[in-house]
């Protein structure tokens, strides 16, 4: 059984796609799932105009914007190997759970768009992964149109998010006219033929480096000059330091039109690391062949309007896991029957049967299960993982219940989704929880945070803006120095820890500045 997980362990590459919105994350996501036969046809998986509307329902959201969203995991084939791909939902759709899933991924593709270069999105997705030391592998996407030259966008990679990159593939071609890529390993030049809307596998021959120079001209010398520079300033493919989140593997394509997709998966296949034990809170390794074990990246509530319930993410990191055994919840030391472990496919639930290190399950009806929480299997040794990072939230709202004689309920429903982390909640020490401040990553943590509000507590509330644009940690010395002070309000969290919110970014600098006696600690990742 144990080399049996070991083997199956080494057979799954888990992985997120990085980018700023409209950089192709979607398309590759459906080309990935066309190369690897999961669908046979490019454009099935799209809703592009529900992905694009901004109405404040979660669940509707979720079921309008189709599989980009509501898949939180897709797990494919590919071959001999089984892909799982996590989502990590888009700017719009910006929130603290797009930061969660780069905790249960060994890997991250990360899509630029050859017009724009290294976008703010991208850049802020990167920040986590540099700080979790994730392998990024780098896709230049839209090559088929006008953009930026390959050369700069290599120099912007390294000016702007500091990765060494190191082209494993080369387009040929220019602007509007690519033809392939070359292999820089393998010296093969692989000449692709559209189809139409790129809806097929487009068609591949591969080239000889000579047949290559008459037949394609100058665009093969243009490639071929570019290539020398980048073998001359050994800029190839390195896997200590990709392996070390130092440099990046580059591929080059067109994810509309199918050209360097398939080059690209082969390296999730053939670059990306396979699991590796997890390390829990005392930095012990869990072999992969200990008992099973798994941390909850994300818990999602009422996906499915006829059942409102509740499906928590979780990631296996050791054993193998079995529909219908019971886990230990670490936190809660509560037995919990995995009866309903599902994957999730769109609006459609799969029942999964087993699952091994790498693979996602939806553990359904997870009431009790919160993110971060670790799960094992009480035969074996207990384990708990380390939590979750919680990151600096950006934008604040205050929250009134809109029905005064639901103050229960709503009481209720924000210790239950702070301690979630669907938002963060923070009250005023003199008015209770009356109307409390929320602070989060993104705009649509309080709607999703509303919604369950409404639906699961039966305690609707109204959402306005608040002034702040930044939260400090502080102690009840400087606590008490800070009141004074114009645009400042002192707030507590759950914990009792009290935090200064800002109204002026740059008051809280002069302030930093001027008074460094008072305690400002900022929110880290960590
Ligand atoms: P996202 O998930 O990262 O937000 O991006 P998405 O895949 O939705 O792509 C955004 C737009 O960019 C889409 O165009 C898509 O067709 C286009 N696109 C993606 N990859 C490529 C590529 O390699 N080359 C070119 N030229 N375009 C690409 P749209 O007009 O917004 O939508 P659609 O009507 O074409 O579907």
């Amino acid at each position: 059984m144990s080399t049996q997980v070991v083997n199956e362990a080494s057979k799954r590459r888990t992985f997120a796609i990085i980018s700023h919105p409209d950089a192709g994350k979607t398309t590759l996501t459906e080309k990935f799932l066309l190369y690897a036969g999961a669908i046979t046809s490019g454009g099935a998986v799209k809703a592009h105009e529900g992905r694009r509307s901004a109405t404040s329902d979660w669940m509707d959201m979720e079921q309008k914007r189709g599989i980009s969203i509501t898949s939180t995991a897709l797990n494919f084939p590919y071959r001999d190997h089984e892909l799982n791909l996590l989502d990590t939902p888009g700017h719009r759709d910006f929130s603290e759970d797009t930061y969660r899933v780069l905790s249960a991924v060994d890997a991250v593709v990360m899509v630029l768009d050859a017009a724009k270069g290294i976008e703010p999105q991208t850049l802020k997705l990167f920040e986590v992964c540099r700080s979790r030391n994730l392998p990024v592998i780098t896709f230049l996407n839209k090559l088929d149109r006008p953009g930026i030259e390959p050369l700069e966008l290599l120099d912007m990679i390294e000016a702007q998010i500091g990765l060494r990159p190191t082209p494993a593939t080369w387009p040929v071609g220019s602007f509007g006219d690519l033809r392939g890529v070359i292999d820089r390993r393998t010296d093969i030049f692989t000449r692709f033929t559209r189809t139409a809307r790129g809806s097929q596998i487009a068609p591949e021959e591969d080239v000889p480096a000579a047949r290559a120079a008459t037949e394609e001209g100058k665009e093969w010398e243009k490639a071929a000059e570019e290539t020398a520079l980048l073998s001359a300033m050994e800029a190839d493919v390195d896997m200590p330091s990709f392996l070390a989140g130092e440099s990046t593997p580059v591929f080059a394509g067109s994810a509309l039109t199918n050209f360097g997709v398939r080059h690209l998966l082969d390296a999730i296949v053939d670059l990306a690391p396979a699991p590796t034990p997890r390390l829990d809170v005392n930095n012990e390794p869990r072999p992969l062949d200990s008992p099973v074990s798994a941390f909850v990246f994300k818990v999602q509530a009422n996906m499915d309007k006829n059942h409102r319930d509740r499906i928590a993410f979780a990631r296996i990191c050791s054993g193998q896991f079995d529909r219908g055994m019971v886990m230990t919840c670490e936190r809660t030391g509560k037995p919990f029957a995995t009866k309903y472990a599902s994957t999730v496919f769109g609006a459609e639930r799969t029942t999964i049967d087993e699952a091994f290190p790498g693979d996602v399950v939806g553990l359904v009806n997870a009431t009790g299960l919160n993110i971060g929480d670790s799960l094992f299997d009480e035969t074996g040794p207990r384990v708990k993982f380390p939590p979750i990072p919680s990151f600096a939230p950006e934008v604040f709202a205050t929250a009134r219940p809109v029905d005064t004689g639901k103050s229960k309920q709503f009481r209720k429903g924000l210790a239950q989704l702070n301690e979630e982390g669907v938002v963060q909640v923070l009250k005023d020490p003199d008015w209770g929880d009356a109307s409390p401040v929320l602070a989060a990553v993104g705009q649509l943590q309080f709607d999703v945070f509303a919604n369950r509000l409404e639906f699961e507590f039966n305690a609707p509330i109204e959402i306005s803006p608040a002034p702040y644009q930044a939260i400090r940690v502080t102690d009840k010395e400087s606590a008490d120095k800070l009141r004074e002070k114009p645009g400042v309000r002192i707030l507590a969290r759950f914990s009792g820890d009290m935090v200064a919110l800002f109204e002026n970014k740059y008051a809280l600098q002069r302030i930093e500045q001027n008074e460094p006696e008072l305690t400002l600690e900022p929110i880290v990742a960590g």
